[in-house]
């Protein structure tokens, strides 16, 4: 029974440590299989003895039973909301009222991006993740514990570095979804015939209300934690070292902050953030100014739910307002009828609109947007941009409403709306637009990935016929291609090239590739990795693929579909037959050089150890890529002291050179010691520039 405990709580310290690299610092170090193995054998060893599982388990994310509502929880200090600024004069109005009110010259900032997702308090009591509540009205949320507990960057245990061991923390922060995951997630919901999520923010609270935790638990949510209500145990005296401890006790925090002397510093991020806005990975809608000095908070206090001592420097306006000129329906990949507004084009946020798609028939009606109407438009993130509302007092009487057509505007074929289903769908395999857009969905970034063919290329090919189906793109010929208007030798050589090289592919980009509903990049890179082969994928039935975390029904039963299709079965051997190769995550990683953590790091030893013997001790910094000296000088890194230190301890302290206890020698604390270390220094550096 020890036995099984320790194993246990080794385990559940090796995934926690992954979980850390992985979830937080971005920066994962072992293969994908590697990490579920260990997951794998956890849950095994709990399910065996469900009497050592513990509530701040690695398993113990994802709640199996679907709550019945949500209690309601008192925030103890009030989450309060924010003033705005909506130009440069705003920010320096502000500042004119903070120094007045602090009676100082020149006033220290914290500036840090302001996310567009949901807020959150999240308590932990001696390091554990107790519960955690969405703001709500401020002085009372939700609890959504179960719910929070699925997002992978919320620890459910704090780490802890010496000194630093809050015995309460409630720390906020902000859920919230990358641009790419939400783009990803509106399109496999899309191929689902189910409504996107129209902004990040939607999506996150969607998410975090929902009854059933193991539907949060499928989608990629994040969280990027900037604020503290109640605090015990530990004193933190600055926004700035708020960031440096959150992040040494494992809770995520966004990097791209900025200490700013004074206002105009602050003025330059905003306009350097506004910039890079696009691309951002996250949405952002503005920045956040705080006062750096919490003393200097408490004097400036706090007005109607909103501090005195911060402000939200907004970016400008996400709509703008056009016409519609006429509504097309696209015919996409898997046959689906797609309505989209040919707009007026207008400029939002800095980028031209001119189409806005409106899904599918009923979401049409439910906007009712007709042809020549006056429409808000907005766009969210990378979301495709969007028609907010028609403004139905512009109307002239001229606006003609959308009609679904009853045959495939691409090739004449029937259309049918399928039960069950929002989208009419084009049902001819061979239908022109279809081939187009498999091709292009095959070659895309996600896919094959393969440079020089454009959409216009692949439009002319299938015009001609030179191309009938996917793999007919591997059997093109020099001649051929370069009978083609604009395609010259250089170009040609280049393509040829590419397919050649596309070959080998990775199994999740070709499942990707292949198109099969619902299954976008990450349904993609969950097969991959779970089955490692196309043969055992093709074999698993829908029980197994159903069983897999973040794979619902609906896409088991499309995967199954797909492949028991003789049409697809004859494209995968085609495929095979023109020399495509998957290869899977397994074989790739398997190759990579193992890390060396703790490159150009010093180590001294001292003291008398007793988990091992110094010359152990020096074989695993050595291991990990770390020097051992024997004497310490300024350019020591760690001093690692066992009992009974000497004079080698008091010179680290003389030195302030950082001082580890022996339980630092495992290779799981040391590399996160470097990794932090790592992340100070690069901190450092980024604000000096
Ligand atoms: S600080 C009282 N920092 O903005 C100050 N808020 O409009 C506490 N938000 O409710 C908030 N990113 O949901 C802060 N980096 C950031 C933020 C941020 C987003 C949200 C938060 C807050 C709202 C206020």
């Amino acid at each position: 029974m020890k036995n099984i405990q320790r194993e246990i709580e080794e385990l559940r310290e090796q995934i926690r440590y992954h979980n850390h690299l992985y979830y937080v610092l971005d920066r994962p170090e072992v293969a994908d299989t590697e990490y579920d193995a260990l997951f794998r054998r956890l849950q095994e060893v709990e399910d065996r003895y469900p009497q050592f599982v513990a509530p701040d388990s690695p398993t113990q994310r994802v709640g199996a039973t679907p709550a019945a509502g949500f209690a309601t929880v008192p925030h103890a200090v009030p989450m309060l909301s924010l003033g705005n600024a909506f130009n440069a004069e705003e920010m320096r109005d502000f500042d004119r009222r903070i120094r007045k009110l602090l009676d100082i010259d020149e006033v220290v900032y914290s500036i840090e991006p302001k996310l567009d997702g949901l807020s959150v308090e999240l308590v932990y009591r001696d390091g554990i993740f107790m519960h955690g509540s969405t703001r709500g009205d401020g002085m009372t949320g939700e609890d959504v514990t179960s719910n929070l507990r699925t997002i992978r960057s919320i620890p459910l245990r704090l780490r802890s570095l010496d000194g630093l061991s809050p015995s309460l923390l409630e720390v906020r922060g902000e859920v919230y979804i990358d641009k790419a995951d939400l783009a990803r997630m509106n399109e496999e919901r899309e191929n689902e015939g189910l409504a996107p999520f129209a902004n990040p923010r939607n999506l996150a609270a969607g998410s975090l209300r929902q009854l059933d935790p193991r539907v949060t638990g499928a989608r990629p949510l994040k969280i990027f934690c900037y604020d503290v209500g109640r605090v015990e145990g530990i004193s933190i005296e600055t926004q700035e070292e708020l960031l440096a401890v959150l992040a040494k006790l494992g809770i995520r925090v966004n990097p791209r902050y900025q200490i700013c002397n004074g206002i105009e510093e602050a003025i330059t991020f905003h306009e350097r953030l506004q910039e890079e806005r696009e691309e951002l990975p996250y949405e952002a809608d503005g920045v956040v100014v705080k006062v750096n000095d919490f003393a200097a908070r408490r004097i400036a206090g706090e007005v109607t739910r909103s501090p005195r001592w911060a402000i939200a420097g907004k970016f400008p306006a996400e709509q703008g307002i056009t016409q519609v000129k006429e509504i097309i329906v696209q015919v996409g990949r898997t046959g689906v009828l797609t309505p989209v507004a040919v707009l007026e084009p207008v400029r939002v946020r800095g980028v031209e609109i001119s189409h806005a798609t409106l899904h599918n028939e009923d979401e049409v009606k439910r906007k009712d947007v007709r042809s020549g109407d006056t429409v808000v438009v907005q766009r969210a993130g990378d979301v495709i941009p969007q028609i907010v509302r028609p403004l139905v007092e512009r109307r002239s009487g001229e606006e003609r409403p959308f009609i679904m057509p009853d045959a495939c505007p691409a090739c004449g074929g029937e259309v049918v709306r399928l039960e069950g289903e929002v989208a009419h769908r084009c049902l001819n395999l061979s239908c022109p637009a279809r081939i187009k857009e498999s091709i292009r969905h095959f070659i895309s970034k996600g896919g094959l990935d393969i440079d020089g063919f454009g959409t216009k290329l692949v439009d002319r090919l299938v015009e001609q016929k030179l191309v009938r189906k996917v793999s007919d793109i591997f059997h093109l010929k020099r001649e051929t291609l370069l009978s083609l208007d604009r395609m010259g030798e250089k170009s040609v050589e280049n393509l040829l090239a590419a397919l050649a090289a596309s070959k080998s592919i990775p199994l999740a980009k070709l499942l990707f590739a292949l198109g099969i509903i619902g299954v976008g990049e990450h349904a993609a890179e969950i097969f991959a990795r779970a089955f490692m082969g196309l043969d055992r994928l093709t074999a698993a039935t829908e029980e197994e693929l159903c069983a897999l975390p973040g794979i619902g029904p609906r896409t088991a039963k499309a995967v199954v579909d797909f492949f028991s299709n003789p049409a697809n079965k004859e494209m995968l051997a085609e495929l095979l037959a023109a020399g495509v190769r998957p290869v899977s995550a397994g074989s790739a990683a398997a190759d990579a050089p193992t890390a060396k953590p703790l490159a150009g790091m010093r180590f001294v030893l001292t003291g008398t150890l007793s988990s091992m013997t110094r010359s152990e001790a020096g074989e695993l910094i050595k291991r990990l890529g770390g020097t051992v000296s024997s004497s310490v000088s300024a350019r020591t890194d760690f001093v690692v002291v066992g009992k009974n230190p000497g004079s080698k301890a008091q010179k680290a302290r003389e030195l302030k050179i950082t001082i580890l206890g022996e339980e630092y020698l495992t290779e799981a604390d040391l590399t996160e010691v470097a990794l932090i270390e790592a992340d100070l220094i690069e901190a450092d550096l980024t604000e000096a520039r």
